[in-house]
């Protein structure tokens, strides 16, 4: 069967084959996550309104294999936007998916884009 994980790796804005349109703006909730689903991904969309910017991630925890990073406290680390998962408060680079801590652990991160208050996430396939 295949891991789950291997489902997921980060996509570059050059390499984005699909512009997946997952909502509106006023979907999402402000300062937090929310889940949405592409084909077999399920994807954490972060709205960051301190800053304007937007972000998304595997929802999936490397840490436990856990669906849960949507729902985690969101922030940033020295300048560097991140996610705590909910769980065991394991903190990601939402701009590169490292571990904060240096552990070896990751997630896929994907470009996403605001185009007339529509929210797009790019993705290879
Ligand atoms: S499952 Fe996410 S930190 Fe443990």
């Amino acid at each position: 069967m295949e891991h789950i994980l291997n489902r997921y790796e980060s996509v570059s804005n050059t390499e984005v084959k699909t512009w997946f349109k997952v909502g509106q703006t006023s979907d999402f909730p402000e300062n937090s996550g929310a889940c949405i689903k592409y084909k077999t991904k399920q994807i954490a969309v972060f709205n960051f309104t301190r800053t304007g910017k937007w972000y998304a991630s595997q929802n999936l925890c490397p840490h436990k294999m856990e669906m849960v990073l949507s729902l985690g406290m969101i922030g940033d680390k020295e300048g560097v936007p991140k996610v705590a998962c909910p769980l065991h408060k394991k903190n990601f680079s939402l701009e590169n998916g490292s571990n904060l801590a240096g552990e070896d652990l990751k997630i896929a991160v994907y470009p996403i884009k605001i185009e007339n208050e529509n929210v797009y996430i790019g993705f290879e396939d």
